[in-house]
């Protein structure tokens, strides 16, 4: 494995050529770093499932390039789906759509959908309008984390995470810490109505503005999202959610919170895009230290607060 920094044309243009011959590249998106493979490539595909530990059955994210490659990749798209992807692609939402006969079983877990995005990141961009110069449809990334572990949010964590994983021609693009620091909004396009199914910096109110529809909430049993199981984002520290911090632990708290005394301050956030922001890190960081308990202090409000919450009651620690 190697890892690029400050990347350029070239090392762009080579990290697609890596992805078409069926390595693997982990590249930073504005929500969280993907590990990338070639999403019409069996061999690469397992590979990715075998990197990451995941069960063969979740289905992965294609990232694409623009509303084009949503009509190669969907049938049957909904007006409101194709407003959402001009309102907000690039950006931090994917929509999971009825699946083209270009998305086979081996991405979408034999489901009869694909979820679909187009990421903000300009490395990420790049690399996806490389790979489909090369003859490429579009690039399958799960975060770039083992599974149920926390997602990385930067290059250094997801060498941290994956470095004993991947192989010597595998790459990892450093393209700086992420922006959002959330994974995307999961919005199911498939009926009526669009439906939430992992919540994200687009917020359903965000959803409803640009559709004109009521954002439905979903129901957890009834779909395959991996983020919706239990003990998932979950660091080796135990995470207990918005008890009185004890000498030793650490603590994630807004910067108007003191920091008791033994307690170690992880991150103070100032506003709620850094509460996103450091969360991951912050989390990691504990783990670094070897700490055995973070107490997590949970923002209040909706849109991406609600996202936050909505991780960390996974992260957190049930006896
Ligand atoms: O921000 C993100 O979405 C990041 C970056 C790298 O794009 N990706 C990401 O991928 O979070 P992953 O695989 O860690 O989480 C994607 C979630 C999974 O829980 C998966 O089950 C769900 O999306 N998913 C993918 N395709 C789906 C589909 N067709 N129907 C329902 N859920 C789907
Ligand atoms: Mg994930």
């Amino acid at each position: 494995m190697t890892l690029l920094s400050l990347c350029t044309t070239e090392m762009i243009i080579s990290a697609a050529s890596a992805l078409r011959s069926g390595q693997l590249v982990a590249f930073p998106t504005e929500t969280v770093y993907g590990l990338g493979a070639d999403a019409s490539h069996q061999s690469a595909i397992a590979r990715l499932y075998e990197t990451k530990g995941r069960p063969a059955d979740h289905p992965l994210i294609v990232h694409i390039a623009s509303l084009d490659g949503m009509g190669e990749w969907a049938r049957d798209i909904p007006e409101y789906a194709i407003t959402l992807a001009r309102d907000f692609w690039p950006g931090p939402m994917t929509l999971v759509l009825k699946r083209s006969e270009l998305a086979q079983d081996f991405i979408t877990g034999g489901q009869d959908t694909v979820g679909l995005r187009v990421p903000a990141h300009p490395i990420a961009l790049a690399l996806i309008k490389e790979f489909i110069s090369q003859g490429g449809a579009g690039i399958a990334a799960p975060s770039a984390n083992r599974f149920g572990a926390v997602s990385p949010t930067t290059a250094s964590a997801v060498e941290e995470e994956l470095s004993q994983y991947l192989l010597p021609n595998d790459l990892i693009l450093d393209g700086g810490p992420c922006l959002v620091g959330v994974e995307s909004t999961i919005i199911d396009c498939t009926g009526p109505a669009p439906m939430i199914l992992r919540l994200g910096a687009i917020t359903p109110l965000m959803v409803e503005e640009s559709t004109g529809l009521l954002a439905l909430e979903s129901n957890p049993a009834a779909i395959r999202v991996s983020g919706s199981l239990n003990s998932h984002y979950s660091p080796k520290a135990k995470v207990l959610l918005d008890v009185v911090a004890q000498s030793g632990d650490g603590l994630i708290a807004p910067d108007q919170i003191p920091t008791p005394n033994g307690v170690v301050r992880l991150s103070a956030p100032s506003s709620i895009e850094e509460y996103a922001r450091e969360l991951y890190l912050a989390l990691r960081k504990a783990d670094q230290l070897g700490l055995e308990v973070v107490v997590v202090l949970q923002p209040g409000g909706d849109g991406l607060a609600a996202a936050i919450r909505d991780r960390l009651q996974r992260s957190a620690f049930i006896e």
